[in-house]
């Protein structure tokens, strides 16, 4: 048996074509079911319903052979345990710095100043401040980081940004872009040597699926 992790929402929405493309169908829609576990049209090949930032932790330990996750969330992992053989290009976006319209961000730099940073990334935000040189104070939360530097916990947020909206909406700008996001393969190195039969197959489909 082949188990594959997802995540409810965006990650499994935008995997069902690359999914279909390889002849693979959920028997139930993750939307309307409550099961976390799904079969497929294939019999040995079932989906798991993961939340997106534990996705890594299912494909590292094993409990799920591979898995799609984003490179926000893989930077945040670690990547430990985990081998990334392919950038699916879905669920494509930018983490950046972003911050209040009226906020001189690259003044405060400029005079060194601390900054409060609120983030559901703390460890990629971490490593990006310091290699600035920036001193910041980090703020962990869950989601919802556009509402921080309105109500005043921060001055600035890491986050992603797709169309511009939620930033626009909020009246909050872009000022530094942290990397490219889009969500990878990922498949658990010890699945790969005892499955590779099941595994590789399935893996050279979604490689011609995502690369059009
Ligand atoms: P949860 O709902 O469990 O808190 P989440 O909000 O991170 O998880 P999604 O919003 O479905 O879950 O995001 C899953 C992944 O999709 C993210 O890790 C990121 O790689 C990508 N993503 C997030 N927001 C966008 C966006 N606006 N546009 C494109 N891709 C995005
Ligand atoms: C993501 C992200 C931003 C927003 C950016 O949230 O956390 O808030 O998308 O997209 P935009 O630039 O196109 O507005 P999402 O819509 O996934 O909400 P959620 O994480 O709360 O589900």
């Amino acid at each position: 048996m082949i188990t594959l992790a997802l995540a409810k929402g965006r990650i499994f929405e935008e995997t069902l074509p690359l999914l279909a493309a390889a002849g693979i169908v959920p028997a139930e829609d993750p939307e309307t079911s409550r099961k976390l576990i799904l079969g497929t049209n294939r019999a040995g090949l079932r989906l798991i319903l993961v939340r997106a930032a534990d996705v890594p932790t299912y494909v590292q330990y094993g409990a799920a052979d591979l898995g799609v996750a984003g490179r926000d969330l893989l930077a945040e992992h670690g990547g430990q345990g985990l081998y990334q053989p392919l950038d699916l290009g879905i669920a494509k976006c930018r983490m950046v710095v972003a911050v209040p319209e009226d906020f001189d961000y690259a003044a405060a730099v400029k005079r060194g100043a601390r900054l409060r940073v609120a983030t559901k990334y703390i460890g990629t935000a971490r490593e990006h401040f310091a290699a600035k040189g920036m001193h910041v104070d980090l703020i962990k939360l869950y989601g919802s980081m556009e509402l921080a530097p309105l109500v005043g916990l921060a001055d600035a947020i890491v986050d992603l940004v797709d169309t511009g909206g939620t930033l626009k909406a909020n009246r909050l700008k872009a000022v530094e872009d942290i990397m490219p996001v889009s969500s990878r393969l990922v498949v658990n190195p010890a699945s790969l040597k005892l499955k590779r039969e099941a595994l590789a197959p399935l893996i050279e489909a979604l490689r011609k699926a995502s690369h059009g």
